[in-house]
């Protein structure tokens, strides 16, 4: 397992939940070259064989254990409120592999959205990013806004992991933004999923909606 992964070198992806955000990763980085395992509970379910047909030699399907154990990389796209159960489940594991966190628990009493505490306690040697959480899946599917790519905000680790977290936002679609490390850092891309709720419903903008950082840069 090589953490930091030549630019150009397919990667070994375990997308752990194939329903919404899971599939709509794994058919973007399948169709973008790297090999991607989906790791879920039933993976004989209709939907589930499915995909993995229509991503055809680049997918396959299999249990999470199964999936992380062949995997650089474990996405986990699984609903918030079972986050805490599959990290102390699969958490020596996931020790020293890139782990992504794009899961929010909205369930009423959660008190942080993200699994990064706990991965954090459990599993202290995985490099644990938070990405994909902040913005409906169809702008991960259609970053562009007439001629404006979206960004896509994340935090975790200055090291090893960044760059490749960084090249799996970019095949995916959108502009990656690295936000840092620190608590204000993963708070930050979380209150961005706070503000995408608040405008996608709150005020009736739609899911139809992203973010883009201006700078200088920008003229
Ligand atoms: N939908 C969006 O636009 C969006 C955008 C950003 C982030 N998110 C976050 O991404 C995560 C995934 O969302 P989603 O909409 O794709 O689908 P979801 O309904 O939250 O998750 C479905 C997937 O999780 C699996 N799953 C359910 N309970 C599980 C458990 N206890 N252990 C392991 N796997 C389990 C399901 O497999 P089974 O068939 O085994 O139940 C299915 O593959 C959520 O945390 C969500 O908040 C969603």
């Amino acid at each position: 397992m090589t953490i930091g992964s030549s630019p150009t070198e397919p990667l070994d992806l375990a997308v752990i939940g194939a329903r919404t955000v899971g599939a709509v990763l794994a058919r973007a980085w399948a169709g973008a070259g790297h090999r991607v395992t989906i790791g879920v509970r039933h993976p004989d379910a209709p939907e589930v064989a499915a995909l993995a047909a229509e991503l055809g030699a680049a997918c396959t399907a299999t249990t999470p254990a199964a999936a992380i154990a062949g995997a650089t990389v474990v996405i986990c796209a699984i609903p918030g409120s079972a986050m805490a159960g599959f990290v102390a489940e699969h958490a020596p594991a996931l020790g020293g592999r890139i782990v992504i966190d794009a899961t929010n628990d909205l369930s009423e009493g959660a008190h942080d959205p993200s699994a990064i505490g706990d991965l954090a306690r459990l599993a202290p040697t995985a490099l644990a990013y938070r990405a994909f959480n902040s913005v409906g899946w169809e702008n991960l599917t259609n970053p562009m806004f007439g001629a404006v790519r979206a960004d896509l905000f994340f935090a975790g680790p200055d090291g090893a992991g960044r760059g490749t977290v960084a090249r799996l936002i970019a095949d995916a679609g959108p502009r990656p933004v690295y936000v840092g490390a620190g608590d204000d850092a993963h708070r930050a891309v979380d209150a961005l999923a706070t503000l995408w709720f608040c405008l996608a419903f709150g005020q009736g903008w739609g899911r139809r909606l992203a973010f883009r950082a201006l700078s200088a840069a920008d003229g």
